[in-house]
């Protein structure tokens, strides 16, 4: 059997001229422009790429993008002074603080300095506590847009059982809430893990999310299991130079699993049309308005 293979690049396009509809809408109607601020402290290559990346996607679907680059020295007190004046400006509806910060910078700290209602990533505590409550959430946007692709492939999700690898803040732990959500069996694996092959082998959902090249063999996976690979790494190239591949051995895993997202091209795309779609629900709520129940419902 050849797995499906799960076009998150498509996806995530349909996603932005959802959402790119949507801004145009509250500009005519409501005479809103959605605007998002990046925060970058530093000159790490792969936020630097990501920042970039985020403004253009941004200024594309119609929304104003706000970027402001601080370099690495940045205190705490300068970065919660920026943080609070984009909590207090109105034309600032979602706030992300790029991570990783500088070591010298407390990471929590500085999150839960950002106003819940603007938090677009879904990390502040308080959206953390929601999403685990079942309350309405600003939800992370990786998990988010791996939601939506299980979703759109599987329907319902109800009742499968669904393995995550890997225990981050950012993926790991709202994807098993995300999952359990919507009904699913979930087994969080981690490195302490026992036997971590035959758990993934009982997952009709395998979420990889561990940061590790090209770990989950095909011999991992329960034949005809959806599996998503959150994996982004660098390798180098026996004839040298690098080339990118996932948490998941696509060329095994592809002969087994029934559907499976590849690197480049699944879930990558995906973080970015969800932050813009989570920057649009913010805009609405903060006006009083409804979110838009076909972005990410
Ligand atoms: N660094 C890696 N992924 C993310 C993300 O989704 N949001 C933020 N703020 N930083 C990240």
């Amino acid at each position: 059997m050849v797995a499906e293979r799960i076009d998150g690049k498509e996806f995530a396009a349909g996603l932005r001229s959802k959402v790119a509809e949507h801004v145009s809408r509250l500009k005519s109607d409501k005479g809103l422009t959605p605007g998002l601020a990046v925060v970058l402290v530093g000159e790490d290559p792969a936020s630097q790429v990501y920042v970039r990346s985020k403004g253009r996607q941004t200024v594309e679907a119609g929304m104003k993008s706000f970027e402001h680059k601080l370099s690495d020295d940045t205190s705490e007190a300068e970065l919660l002074a920026l943080i609070d004046q984009l909590n207090n400006d109105a034309d600032v509806h979602g706030i992300l603080v790029q991570l990783p910060l500088p070591k010298h910078l407390n990471e929590s700290l500085v999150i839960n300095a950002i106003a819940p209602e603007k938090d677009v990533d879904g990390f502040h505590i308080s959206n953390v506590g929601r999403l685990a409550t079942g309350q309405s959430a600003m939800v992370p946007c990786t998990p988010l847009g791996c939601l939506l692709l299980l979703r759109d492939r599987l329907g319902d999700l109800s009742g499968l059982n669904a393995v995550v690898v890997g225990r981050s803040n950012i993926v790991g732990k709202p994807m098993a809430q995300l999952l359990l959500a919507k009904s699913c069996t979930v087994t969080v694996t981690h490195s302490r893990t026992r036997d971590i092959e035959k758990v993934c082998r009982e997952a009709d959902i395998l979420v990889a999310a561990v940061g590790r090249p090209e770990m989950v063999k095909g011999s991992w996976i329960k034949p005809g299991a959806t599996v998503i690979d959150v994996g982004i790494n660098w390798i180098e190239k026996p004839e040298g130079g690098t080339r990118l591949v996932g948490d998941v051995d696509y060329d095994s895993a592809s002969q087994i699993a029934g559907a499976i997202t590849p690197v480049p091209g699944g879930v990558g795309p995906m973080t970015i049309a969800c932050l813009l779609a989570n920057t649009v629900t913010a805009c609405c709520r903060s006006n009083g308005l409804e979110a838009p129940a076909d972005l990410v419902n």
